[in-house]
């Protein structure tokens, strides 16, 4: 029998009904940086994917660059989460956190008091700018201190204490953002990372924080537990092309493999204006990692579909089609119409535009309210 969207998959032990993911989006509501029961809602309604991947989530005070983004870093914020998991899993799902931290990727004026923007080497972002709730309006971000070699070590400490918080509050797993240019990748790429110590220079010291991050919060909370975000050939956050980009990803790619996770979550946003991502380098690092491979990028149920039937894919994970129809697998097992996104809601402090996308008459999942 041939593989399809709604077909059942085990991921690294734990099986989800579909192979459809919810990817992850941030969204801004998270009020002091602590999860809340509109998120509850949110994510409750969305409960039919086979696997729902949270917006990015920091793990420490330095990584909260965005307005309104939540943390895994504090008592009040995991059960927060508690709330977010006990929804989820009330309405049948099963949810992972995205660990993002921001870098440089940050507005100070975003932060806390006493936490600073911190990043492998002092280039700040010269053409984005970033919303900033206390001024209103969109500001230049600063350029970022390089973080000294006990601040890297305290910051692996913080993803690690992230993760196993997030298991205490009811996760079935964490996702280490490791795309777009946030700290990770900041540290992979020889753009923004430019130190000669341990974790600069050639190809497998810029993945040295990379896999490190990943080894140690495997250890601390098991690899089946740990999927990883990758963007080779993106650019999102002012990330150029350079030269070892295939060579960086295929060493990555074999060494997430080593350390037994569950999954790599491969993007490429060409679909969405960004450059092509070639079919090589995920083919490459389809080959080169063994477990799950998730893909995500502007996928509809026809190209999701094609994507798993031919094996390139064992899971595809959709953004912008799950955040406007929390009862998306329902609606591609029927052909239903789709809602269409509203962007310009995407990143408010309010119900409208979060819970309110209704979802089909009837349907089991999603009942549209907040
Ligand atoms: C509103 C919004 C917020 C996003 N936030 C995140 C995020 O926090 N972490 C992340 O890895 N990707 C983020 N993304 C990227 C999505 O996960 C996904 O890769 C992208 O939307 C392409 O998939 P799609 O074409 O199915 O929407 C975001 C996308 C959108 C639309």
């Amino acid at each position: 029998m041939s593989v399809t969207l709604h077909s059942a998959y085990e991921l690294s032990g734990l099986r989800v009904p579909n192979r459809m993911v919810m990817a992850p989006m941030t969204r801004c509501r998270a009020l002091g940086n602590v999860p809340n029961e509109l998120m509850a809602a949110y994510y409750r309604q969305r409960a039919g994917a086979g696997l729902i991947i949270t917006e990015g989530v920091s793990p420490s005070p330095n990584g909260l660059g965005y307005a309104r983004i939540p943390g895994a870093f504090s008592a009040e914020q995991t059960e927060g989460w508690r709330k977010v998991t006990t929804a989820v899993h009330e309405a049948g799902g099963r949810i992972f956190m995205q660990i993002m931290h921001t870098g440089r990727v940050s507005h100070p004026a975003n932060l806390p008091q006493g936490a600073r923007v911190l990043a492998p080497s002092v280039v700040a972002l010269e053409e984005t700018e970033m919303w900033v709730d206390a001024e209103m309006g969109t500001l230049p971000m600063p350029a970022p201190e390089a973080m000294t070699s006990e601040e890297v070590e305290a910051t692996i400490g913080e993803f690690v204490a992230a993760a196993s918080n997030a298991i205490d509050a009811g996760f079935d797993g964490v996702e280490l953002h490791g795309a777009n240019g946030y700290l990770i990748e900041q540290f992979i790429h020889p753009h923004t990372n430019r130190r000669d110590d341990e974790w600069g220079g050639s190809v497998e010291a810029r993945l040295s924080f990379a896999l490190e991050v990943t080894r140690r919060v495997a250890d601390a909370v098991g690899a089946h537990r740990v999927g990883f975000r990758m963007s080779p050939w993106g650019v999102f956050n002012e990330m150029p092309h350079y030269d070892e980009i295939d060579e960086t990803y295929l060493a990555l790619a074999r060494g997430l493999s080593d350390l037994g996770i569950a999954y790599v979550h491969l993007l490429d946003h060409s679909p969405l204006g960004a450059p092509e991502v070639p079919q090589s380098t995920k083919d490459a690092v389809r080959a080169a990692f063994d477990g799950t491979l998730i893909r995500c990028g502007g996928f509809d149920a026809a190209s999701g579909e094609a994507e798993v039937e031919s094996g390139r894919a064992d899971l595809i994970a959709f953004g912008r089609p799950f955040l406007a129809n929390p009862d998306l697998p329902a609606r591609y097992a029927t052909g239903a119409e789709l809602n269409e996104p509203r962007p310009d809601l995407f990143y408010t402090h309010e119900a409208e535009g979060y819970t309110d996308y209704p979802a089909l008459e009837g349907g089991a999942e999603g009942d549209g309210e907040a």
